[in-house]
């Protein structure tokens, strides 16, 4: 069996290689390059569009990540080759900490002190009670549905919205039936945890963030492309939106020039929300190809015709 393994960083490249050789000592497994030989499967991060041209006899592709958007929009992805998402894998912790501390943020107006500290100013400020912070999980899946849980767990009033209807102790669940206006319109903090897909695309836009209650904040750890830029940073200035918290953008690393980075209502980070933890997801991947050799049905088996 051959495992090829495409990577644009060459550190996480290296470790993937190492750690399913050790996995799966059955296997020859290689780092990627153009004029590779073809292989069985396939595991990565891909950025290369002659990928298919060469790899003509793949039995399944893996993604190195949860998301799959940069193999969906891989040319010469072949239609009836099986495609597979990380679970979990160690990212619904990072996803928890991360959508915590932000709502942390809101709640006790960490950002006002920042302020205040800059011009020197002792400055004591009422706190939301945390029952006051409404708190919006859009994408109720595998992380989603660990950072609804959390968060309300933690005592903010949390609702969630997913494309089909789900029950989640202590989350008020929302759907396609029920609308997204609906969800919106109590959303003091909104959390983007959905994939990006034709459905997600610029979904959230002007009109959109106008059904969210003036001054609600919004975090964005799915993908950039899920909100319009220009949407965006209008509805910061007209005071629509008091902040906004952004992991992901359109174009990473986001170029210099961005107004996104400048910006007074903006928190950036570099697309590190949930890292990819590969001693973690390794073995995922190792678990699910020898359920592929066996014939078996594996999860994180991405709908085609969804996208995800
Ligand atoms: P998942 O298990 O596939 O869950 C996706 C959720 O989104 C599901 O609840 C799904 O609804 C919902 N959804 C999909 N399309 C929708 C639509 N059009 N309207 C409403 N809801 C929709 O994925 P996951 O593992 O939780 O990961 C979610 C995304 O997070 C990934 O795709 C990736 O882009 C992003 N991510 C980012 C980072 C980072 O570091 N920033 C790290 C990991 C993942 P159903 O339940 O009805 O199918
Ligand atoms: C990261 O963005 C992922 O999709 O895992």
């Amino acid at each position: 069996m051959r495992i090829v393994v495409a990577h644009p960083r060459a550190e996480a490249r290296e470790q993937w290689v190492r750690m399913l050789g050790e996995l799966l000592p059955q296997a020859q497994v290689e780092g990627w390059a153009p004029g590779s030989a073809p292989a069985d499967y396939a595991v990565g991060w891909l950025d290369e569009p002659g990928f298919f041209d060469e790899q003509t006899r793949l039995r399944a592709i893996f993604s190195a990540g949860a998301g799959v958007d940069h193999l969906m929009k891989q040319p010469g992805l072949p239609p009836q080759l099986p495609v597979v998402r990380l679970e979990d894998a160690g990212m619904g912790p990072q996803m928890i900490e991360y959508c915590l501390h932000e709502a942390l943020r809101v709640q006790r107006r960490f950002d006002d002190y920042a302020a205040a500290q800059c011009e020197g100013a002792w400055r004591p400020l009422p706190a939301l009670a945390r029952t006051e912070l409404t708190v919006g999980v859009f994408g109720l899946g595998v992380l989603g549905t660990q950072v609804a849980s959390a968060l309300a767990a933690f005592g903010y009033p949390v609702r969630g919205y997913s494309r089909s209807p789900k029950a989640i102790e202590g989350v008020d669940c929302f759907d396609e039936r029920s609308g997204l206006r609906a969800f919106l319109g109590a959303c003091r903090m909104l959390v983007l945890l959905a994939p990006l897909t034709e459905a997600t695309r610029g979904l959230f836009d002007a009109e959109r963030l106008g059904w969210l209650p003036a001054g609600a904040w919004l975090v964005n750890v799915a993908r950039g492309p899920l909100i319009v830029d220009d949407a965006l940073l209008a509805a910061l200035d007209t005071g629509q939106l008091a902040g906004a918290t952004l992991d992901v953008f359109a174009e990473e690393p986001l170029p210099p020039d961005h107004p996104f980075w400048r910006h007074p209502k903006v928190r950036i980070t570099p697309h590190v929300s949930a890292m990819t933890l590969v001693e973690v997801s390794a073995p995922q991947v190792a678990r699910k190809i020898l359920a592929l050799e066996r014939g078996e049905a594996v999860g994180g088996l991405v709908d085609r015709r969804r996208g995800y």
